[in-house]
């Protein structure tokens, strides 16, 4: 990867790091300290790389893209499923743009190819204190590039892929970046009811029976739709349970995806 080309298109801050924790962690500490919209940190390695729900997003050196972004949205919280659908469209066409491929987004964010996940998406949060609206967002994508299958733990390789293993034609993680940073700048200004049309377009839950882990007990049913916040309705014999990132995730019944 080569930092002094890439360009970013808020014209903010952009700090590469060869080896670091998480970028997201570094760049929730830049947020609080008042970094500006548009401040882009990445790295070549994460040695504590973390994804949804408390798990871990695995960030081996010179393999994958590792990048965090601060945005100082002015959302209620409560619209903040919202940034990771429109990341999430930015991101599987950024990926389609460089490589060629068409990846899927599994609700509520990961891109999805041959079965197998390639990328994901991270977006955290600070509120302006004793108020509901978001001071600072952070907006993590941790991609997949180059990986062959013996480069995954044992545990990840049913479940994970990369780029180069879903046949991407060949690619430099620094094209990559360069339309991600291009295709979040453009999403990130279109209007919400544009980013959700293409965001359910691609979303491969939908019609999918899934199991939403985390309720007690496991509650099975089928993917419905997705509503404008970026909430997955998904219709159970009690009826239709609105599901929201953060509470619980989303598995097919057989496996990760179906
Ligand atoms: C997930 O799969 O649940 C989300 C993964 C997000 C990973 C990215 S890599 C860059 C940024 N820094 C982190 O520690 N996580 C995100």
């Amino acid at each position: 990867m080569n930092p002094s080309q890439i360009h970013n298109p808020w014209r903010a801050q952009l700090q590469y790091h060869s080896s670091i924790d998480s970028t997201n962690r570094l760049a929730k500490d830049l947020a609080r300290a008042g970094a500006p919209e548009g401040t882009v940190l990445l790295a070549d390695r994460q040695s504590a790389g973390r994804g949804r729900l408390g798990r871990s997003f695995y960030s081996p050196e010179g393999r994958g893209i590792y990048l965090s972004l601060i945005l100082r949205p002015n959302l209620p919280v409560t619209q903040l499923m919202h940034l990771t659908c429109a990341a999430g469209v930015a991101l599987r066409q950024a990926v389609y743009d460089v490589t060629g491929l068409h990846g899927g987004l599994k609700w509520i964010n990961d891109l999805v190819l041959d079965k197998r996940k390639v990328a994901g998406i991270l977006v955290e949060q600070g509120l302006v204190p004793g108020t509901d609206r978001v001071d600072w967002a952070v907006v993590g994508i941790g991609i997949n590039c180059y990986h062959q299958k013996e480069d995954f733990p044992p545990e990840l390789r049913e479940v994970a892929a990369s780029l180069s293993m879903a046949g991407a034609r060949s690619f430099t993680r620094t094209q990559l970046i360069n339309a991600l940073l291009e295709r979040l700048h453009q999403v990130l200004s279109s209007p919400a009811s544009t980013v959700m049309d293409a965001y359910r377009r691609h979303c491969i839950t939908l019609g999918q029976r899934v199991q939403l882990l985390g309720t007690e007990p496991v509650e099975v049913g089928t993917a419905l739709d997705v509503d404008d916040q970026g909430a997955l309705l998904v219709q159970t014999r009690q009826g239709t349970v609105t599901v929201r990132a953060g509470e619980v995730s989303v598995r097919g019944l057989y496996g990760y995806i179906s």
